[in-house]
Order: structure tokens, then sequence, then C-alpha cells
């Protein structure tokens, strides 16, 4: 298990075995590979970030994670992938999210983008992410990096 500090200095726990914080986890976080791209969203006042959010009642994880990943990107998901699990200690309340990592098969263009403006394509995520002011909060934490590295090594995507 890693265990690090958010960009709001909240403790995040981060481990890659199956849902060890919860069996039913309330948010979600989608990794999205489009061919040899980064699929991202720009969330209205958060920045481009990797789509997800909270699941909704009557859906389990994976069901919220193709749904998020349609509603602010438009694309349809191939193949979605455990990735892990993090909890996040916040002041208010501790959070539980699964990060999946989604290989997307098309993207179609649509009216809404719910509280985001929509897909945004990137050929590589830049170095300094966590003080490049365009891109949200949840990229600028280790989870990001560190799930990267797990993919890369687990051969989930070439760069
Ligand atoms: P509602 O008021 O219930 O709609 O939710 P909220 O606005 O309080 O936000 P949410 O329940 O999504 O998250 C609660 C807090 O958890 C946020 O204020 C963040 O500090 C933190 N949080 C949510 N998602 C992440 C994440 O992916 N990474 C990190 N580091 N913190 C997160």
């Amino acid at each position: 298990m890693y265990e690090f500090k958010d960009y709001y200095q909240n403790t995040v726990q981060l481990s890659f075995e199956h849902q060890p914080f919860s069996d039913s986890p309330k948010h979600v976080w989608v990794i999205c590979r489009y061919g040899d791209k980064w699929l991202l969203t720009e969330h209205e006042d958060r920045g481009f970030e990797f789509p997800g959010g909270k699941v909704e009642p009557m859906e389990c994880a994976e069901e919220a994670a193709l749904r998020e990943v349609k509603e602010e990107t438009g694309a349809a998901v191939r193949h979605l992938k455990y990735v892990g699990q993090y909890k996040v200690l916040g002041r208010e309340k501790v959070i539980v999210k699964n990060i999946y990592f989604a290989d997307i098969e098309k993207l179609e263009k649509q009216a809404d983008y719910f509280e985001t403006k929509g897909p945004v394509l990137f050929s590589e995520l830049p170095e300094n992410l966590p003080r490049n002011k365009k891109f949200s909060f949840i990229m600028k934490d280790s989870v990001l990096p560190i799930s990267l590295k797990k993919l890369k090594e687990d051969g989930v995507f070439q760069s």
C-alpha cells in the first residue's frame, strides 16, 4: 500500500489489490487511452482531468465508470480494466475511489458533456502537473504517476 498527501494535504492511501478499502466504493476514476493518446475531460471548475465521478444508487462501480466516461467525453469503452482503489481521508469525509483503465473504442460528439466542456486529447501528459493551473487537483497527487507506472509495467499501454 502507498500513502502520501494529496494537493490539499489530505492523506491518501492507494493499493492495487482488489478493492482493499471498500466493496462498494462511491467514486470512480477512469484513465482513458484512445489509440496512442490520453483522453481527458475539461471540468468547468477543476480543469483537465481523467473522467470520473460518483456511483449512483442502483449502479455498480463498473457501470458508473462507463457512464461517466460517456457523459464527460462522449466515448464508448472497448475494454474496462480494474486498476486499484484509493482512499482520501478528507477533513469532512472519507471517500473511496476505484481506478480503472479504459481502452476507448470510439469518440462521438454529443450535445451535453454534463459538468464538463467535453473531451480533450493529449499525446503526452505535461511533466510538472502539480504546478499546471489548467489541470485538476485530482491529477496532482501520486495516484496518477504510481498508477501509470503500474500500467506500463503490466504492459497495459505502450507509449
Ligand atoms: P457532495 O457535496 O456530496 O456532492 O460532494 P463533495 O463536493 O463534497 O465532493 P466529493 O464527495 O466528490 O468529495 C469530497 C472530498 O473528497 C472533496 O472535497 C475532495 O477533497 C476529496 N476528493 C474527491 N475526489 C478526490 C480525488 O480523486 N482525489 C483526491 N485527492 N481527493 C478527492
